[in-house]
């Protein structure tokens, strides 16, 4: 049977105090709609519907990656009619049809398959929690047998209603056919004025269709983000279950209170991951690695046995087996680093590539480079790679010692074995197996100086 899923996300979430719509707000590095979208996506509907209104082009410019269909609810008049919204969409008239919402972010792929399993042809399922604190959402109304017979707004709902702690999350199983027919039917005569699409469990209720809920045990699956302060506790939520995850997966995770996944992370066994890391797009980090603390990875694949020391900040770069880099190493894209490279303490690289066993241990700069194996490259070492316009290449072939506090005017090549002294600035190419030095100022020493006295 065909499924059909509309993620409502028209809403103008108010509480949130902001200008950018709600379901753009990241949760884990990634916008609320998108974790729907992905877990939508998992079940295998033929179309995912997205209704947008408040903010519109900004949330299709933004998740323009989601493969969704986006409808445009263009007043906001409430749920049941923003999922009507959808209809004209919808050719046949058979198969299901599931209804998410954009600002609940966590709810799971399993629970959404509860869900289907309890709508059929014939039968409407919904998604409810049991709230130790139900207030301001739609409750669930049962008849003495324990049998759902509608859904009553808080705002809508009698005293004695608003005691009862089973509440609509808003996610609710349909078959195409019977919303069809239904919302076209719904009222808005209610305290908001607006069309409620729970109020369908009532017309099904009334044509004597079965409505079965799938009742969540946890509460962050089914947690509406309303406002900031919701969102940062959903937040932590999430962290805490993706380090959890990590740490089954053979990672340590020395506080798993202290580490941040806006990304995905990938990992072998073994992997030691200290506190305050924060990784970001896709990282692979390969067994026996070790990333210190207050580090931040973005879009990097390390690999084995590598030590990343304190206070580094790493982005679109690969690291071979057996490196080790920081503290405090700012690595930026288009890195490569070969097997056994060392980068220390305030070296920045950019656009480098690094053959194995090379060191840049101190205070460097080495940027549009391409530098070959077994080179040592001393402190305070910088490729002058930019004249104000253009950028140049810097090669530094195999085996190459640059002395310390040396400029390389790019373009220029230094070759095999060269040896550059301390303090020089090239300029032109140096051939392989040499020494170059540029011209130093003359030594000085005044003999039996003594310093003043402090006044
Ligand atoms: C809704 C449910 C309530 C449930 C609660 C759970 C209704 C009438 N009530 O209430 O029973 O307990 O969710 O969180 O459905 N939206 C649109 N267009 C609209 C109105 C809303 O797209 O015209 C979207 C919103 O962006 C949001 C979702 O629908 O993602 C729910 O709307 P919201 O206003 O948050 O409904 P609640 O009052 O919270
Ligand atoms: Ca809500």
């Amino acid at each position: 049977m065909s499924l059909n899923i509309i993620i409502l996300a028209a809403g103008l979430g108010k509480r949130m105090q902001t200008h950018l719509p709600k379901v753009l707000h990241p949760l884990g590095g990634k916008p609320l709609l998108q974790h729907v979208v992905e877990t939508a996506t998992k079940i295998n509907p033929e179309n995912i519907f997205v209704v947008y209104g408040h903010g519109g082009a900004l949330v299709r410019e933004q998740c323009k990656h989601l493969r969704v269909q986006w409808v445009e609810q263009s007043q906001r008049l409430g749920t049941g009619h923003a999922t009507a919204q959808v209809l004209p969409f919808l050719q046949s008239s058979s198969g299901q049809v599931l209804v998410l919402v954009g600002d609940i972010p966590l709810i799971s792929a399993l629970t959404l398959e509860k869900l289907l399993a309890k709508t059929s042809d014939n039968k409407v399922g919904l998604v409810t929690a049991k709230m130790p604190d139900p207030t301001g959402l739609g409750r669930v109304l049962r008849n003495a047998d324990g049998h759902i017979v509608g859904i009553v707004e808080e705002k809508d709902a009698s005293p004695e209603q608003r005691q009862i702690d089973e509440i609509n999350t808003g996610i609710i199983g349909a078959p195409l056919a019977h919303l069809q027919r239904w919302l076209p039917q719904l009222r808005n005569n209610n305290q908001q004025n607006e069309y409620y699409l729970p109020d369908i469990i009532a017309m099904a209720v009334a044509e004597m269709i079965e409505v079965q809920a799938v009742l969540v045990e946890s509460h962050y699956e089914i947690c509406g983000i309303n406002d900031r302060a919701q969102l940062a506790t959903m937040e932590r939520y999430y962290q805490r279950q993706r380090a959890h995850q990590l740490m089954l997966n053979g990672v340590t995770l020395l506080d798993p209170d202290r580490f941040d996944l806006r990304g995905d992370l990938q990992t072998d066994q073994d992997v030691t991951i200290d506190i305050n890391v924060i990784v970001e797009g896709k990282v692979k980090v390969g067994s026996n690695s070790f990333i210190g603390p207050n580090t931040i990875l973005r879009n990097v694949t390390i690999g084995r046995n590598v030590v990343i020391k304190s206070n580094c900040v790493i982005e679109d770069t690969e690291i071979a087996d057996n490196c080790i880099i920081g503290p405090f190493a700012r690595i930026r894209p288009e890195t490569h680093l070969a097997e056994g490279v060392h980068i220390g303490n305030f070296v920045e690289l950019k656009n480098a590539k690094v053959g194995q066993n090379s060191k840049i241990n101190h205070l460097s700069y080495v940027g549009d480079a391409n530098v070959g194996q077994d080179v040592n490259i001393g402190a305070g070492t910088i490729t002058c790679n930019y004249d104000g316009v253009n950028k140049y290449q810097t090669i530094i072939k195999d085996r190459a010692f640059i002395g310390s506090d040396t400029q390389i005017i790019a373009p220029l090549t230094i070759g095999e074995g060269a040896t550059i002294a301390a303090g020089s600035t090239i300029t032109h190419d140096v051939a392989a197996e040499t020494l170059t030095l540029t011209h130093r100022l003359e030594q000085r020493t005044v003999a039996g100086w003594k310093r003043g006295k402090k006044k």
